[in-house]
């Protein structure tokens, strides 16, 4: 387990640890409490890619109903259940896969996603899709656009991005028009 961080939320402070390979960045902090906003207490949420899962446990401290936390590394998946159990945080599970692959057809309320969103360099990028995203930072919003909605509850479901300013919003916002979901965005 790596350090420990600090994070503000509803009146609450979460002591959240670092999983392997993705760090938090403290200027991002604000953007979190901005996530909590979107989320109400009947919400069943699903924290996509969910990494050191410093948004589920937001979620779930905004009293979010149920959260499920996804990833494609095992080990952020058992730091986000570890890192809600040591909050005390409501009830949660956690799959293990590709994006949307695992979760079969389930349904949430709010839909959390933060994917990489870095353009990396060339031929990297394309090595590591777990880490950069494409050459231009589009490449898992272009890829899942058209099946977030899927996994959004109608009437209702809402799809959270954080957008960073590292990404390159107009590329990610193209691909995301195409997207029949009610989306919002927080962040840069
Ligand atoms: C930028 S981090 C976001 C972590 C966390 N949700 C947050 O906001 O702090 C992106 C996360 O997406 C995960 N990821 C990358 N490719 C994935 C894939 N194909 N399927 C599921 N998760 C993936 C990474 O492992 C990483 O944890």
């Amino acid at each position: 387990m790596g350090s420990l961080f600090h994070l503000e939320v509803g009146g609450r402070t979460l002591a959240l640890a670092h999983a392997e390979r993705v760090h938090f960045d403290g200027a991002n902090a604000p953007l979190y409490e901005a996530v909590a906003s979107h989320v109400r207490s009947s919400d069943r949420v699903l924290d996509l890619g969910c990494g050191h899962g410093a948004l589920g446990p937001v979620a779930s401290a905004a009293r979010a109903r149920h959260v499920t936390f996804s990833d494609v590394h095992a080990p952020s998946v058992t730091a986000a259940l570890t890192n809600a159990a040591r909050n005390g945080l409501g009830p949660c599970n956690g799959v293990v896969g590709d994006w949307l692959e695992p979760l079969r057809g389930e349904r949430f309320d709010v839909v959390l996603f933060n994917p990489p969103q870095t353009g990396g360099p060339a031929g990297l990028e394309a090595r590591q899709p777990d880490r950069f995203g494409g050459e231009d930072g589009a490449l898992h919003f272009v890829r899942l656009a058209a099946q977030l909605p899927l996994v959004l509850r109608r009437p209702g479901g809402r799809l959270v991005r954080m957008r960073l300013s590292r990404a390159t919003p107009r590329a990610v916002d193209r691909a995301l028009a195409a997207a029949d979901g009610v989306i919002h965005s927080v962040g840069a």
